[in-house]
């Protein structure tokens, strides 16, 4: 066993212990208690150890939680930075390509300065498709970047979806004709009244039409579908062109993704035209859903909540 702790307690006399000052001769002056307190030091001790070491493991625990948490909150803002990152790495990467053609074509035009505009038509022409294309990734990109920070609002007010339908139809005939593709109509039914914006919702079934004429051979046909379905309103386009691969198939949504079917054909798109219809889609509160098989074509179907009068 250690060394024993005593506890000293010494207080001048004050006259009030009389069984005590009767034991001596000489008169009390100073009162001394003392008493061991070993046990209550050592249990202290352990106490004042226990403490310590709780403190030190709750300290220890709370960084490494903090750590782990702070890792997680991390993950989605990583997650965007990437995604970012990778849509910059796309874009420039999609715009260098048409911005050296101007630029090859430019130099060749500057090689004859005494050449009539007539004789440089194919170079003028090239430059003019080339800038009209960046021109198109550019509006397509701004729009994606400006709904991504919810600058891009549509402004919404009853429409009627077969009225646009129609008329895009009417609208493409030329561009069938000139393809001798076939257009199949079918609007079932009038007032597919639904709570949108008219030009995004052009846009959005131009985009669709785009992509089914564009991957659809001469000779091919094209669906034109818009249904009342419960309470909502259904568009369908379909074709029976080159169709997606079941690898392609998740992915056509992203940005700048371009399938087998548009690499196959040399295709000059920039591979948003989809991300901008979801986003289209998502804004009108609809759903799309896109079905293909290769070799037998493409069905796009949208849905819209169906405004009720
Ligand atoms: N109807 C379709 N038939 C076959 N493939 C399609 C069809 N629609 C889309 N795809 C595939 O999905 C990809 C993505 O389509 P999206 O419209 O986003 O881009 P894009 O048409 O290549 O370019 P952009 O629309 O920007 O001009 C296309 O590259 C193509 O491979
Ligand atoms: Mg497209």
């Amino acid at each position: 066993m250690g060394e024993k702790t005593y506890r000293f307690v010494s207080r001048p006399y004050q006259g009030n212990l009389p069984k005590i000052e009767k034991l001596s001769d000489t008169p009390l002056k100073t009162v001394q208690i003392i008493t061991e307190i070993s046990a209550e030091v050592y249990y202290l001790n352990r106490l004042l150890w226990s403490v310590g070491i709780g403190i030190g493991v709750g300290a220890l625990l709370s960084i490494i939680a903090g750590y782990a948490l702070a890792r997680r909150a991390l993950i989605p803002i990583q997650k965007a930075w990437d995604k970012q990152q990778q849509f910059i790495a796309d874009a420039s990467h999609e715009l260098r390509s048409p911005l050296s053609v101007v630029q090859g074509q430019t130099q060749l035009l500057l090689r004859h300065p005494d050449h009539t505009i007539e004789e440089e038509s194919v170079p003028i022409s090239a430059i003019l498709k080339e800038t009209k294309r960046m021109s198109n990734m550019v509006s397509g990109l701004l729009l994606l970047a400006r709904g991504d920070s919810h600058e891009e609002v549509i402004i919404c007010k009853p429409v009627r979806v077969d009225g646009i339908i129609k008329e895009i139809a009417q609208n493409m005939e030329p561009i069938m004709d000139y393809k001798q593709l076939r257009l199949q109509l079918h609007v079932e039914g009038t007032e597919f009244l639904i709570n949108g914006a008219e030009d995004r919702l052009i846009q959005l079934f131009m985009i669709l039409m785009d992509n089914a004429i564009k991957f659809t051979p001469e000779h091919g046909q094209i669906d034109l579908e818009c249904v009342r379905q419960g309470k909502s309103v259904v568009v369908t386009v379909k074709d029976n062109g080159a169709g997606i691969s079941e690898r392609d198939l998740p992915l056509v949504f992203d940005r700048f993704y371009k399938g087998d079917s548009a690499r196959d054909r040399g295709d000059h798109g920039a591979g948003l035209g989809l991300s901008i219809a979801r986003w289209i889609v998502d804004q009108h509160q609809g759903s799309v859903h896109i079905s293909s098989e290769v070799g037998h074509g493409t069905s796009v179907t949208i849905r819209f909540p169906m405004l009720v009068r």
